[in-house]
């Protein structure tokens, strides 16, 4: 499949890196192509990796992810234009994170509200599902835990898009938990709150979370 991911940042590479090495082709979109992350990642990965603006990222995507900040996320679909997303499965890494009175930041959306469902109201065309927001980038490939995997909860309004979703993360190792509609990144987005306190608090960025049963 081919890949777009808008934002260049840790996440967007990160994801791109995992969605290379499950055999798939991956576009980065940004605002400015010759940052030297971009230019080095590209290097890295070859001929399944290519850099655009995020309009051709956009468009070259089966499947597009957004990786921007928050505050830069509608700016970002905005600018790639809204028909590059119609009917296509869209992935929302994104937390809805203020960061204007220091760390660690505060939600910016929550309770009756979340960047998912704002994504997915901005592009009602797309099938949006949230995934891997509630974990660091550097366990979003094969997340390497003493207990096994951990688990990656995601929420959609769109059946087949979550299966499609969720086969690339168990190839990615992940345990998956499908919590319902678009509106359950009303849980979510805090949920990534409570990882980011907890990383705060111990210092470690080794955590995630897992939901046991018996
Ligand atoms: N960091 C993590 O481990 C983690 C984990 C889970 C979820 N998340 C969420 O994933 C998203 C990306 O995280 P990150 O750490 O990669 O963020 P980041 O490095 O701070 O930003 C990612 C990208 O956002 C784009 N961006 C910033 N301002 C913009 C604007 N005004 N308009 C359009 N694009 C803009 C930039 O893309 P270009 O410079 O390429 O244009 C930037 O590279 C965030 O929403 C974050 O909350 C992060």
């Amino acid at each position: 499949m081919k890949i777009g991911i808008l934002g260049s940042g840790d996440v967007g590479r990160k994801l791109g890196d995992g969605f290379i090495e499950l055999g798939h082709s991956v576009m980065i979109g940004t605002r400015d192509q010759s940052q030297q992350q971009v230019v080095d990642w590209v290097k890295r990965h070859g001929k399944q990796a290519a850099v655009g603006t995020f309009g051709d990222a956009a468009s070259f995507g089966d499947i597009v992810i957004i990786a921007t900040r928050w505050d830069g996320a509608i700016n970002a679909i905005n600018i790639a234009g809204h028909n590059n997303f119609s009917s296509k499965v869209v992935i929302d890494v994104t937390n809805p994170l203020d960061f204007s009175a220091g760390m660690p930041p505060k939600l910016s959306v929550g309770y009756t509200d979340s960047a998912g469902e704002t994504i997915q109201r901005l592009i009602p065309d797309a099938l949006v599902v949230k995934a891997f927001n509630t974990v660091g980038n550097p366990h979003f490939v094969h997340p390497d835990f003493p207990c096994g995997p951990p688990s990656m909860f995601i929420c959609g309004n769109d059946p087949n898009a979550k299966k499609t979703i969720t086969e690339i993360l168990k190839s990615l190792g992940w345990e998956i938990i499908d919590i319902g509609c678009i509106e359950g990144s009303r849980l979510l987005e805090p949920l990534a709150m409570l990882w980011i306190t907890c990383y705060f608090r111990e210092n470690n960025g080794n955590i995630a979370f897992k939901l046991l049963r018996k």
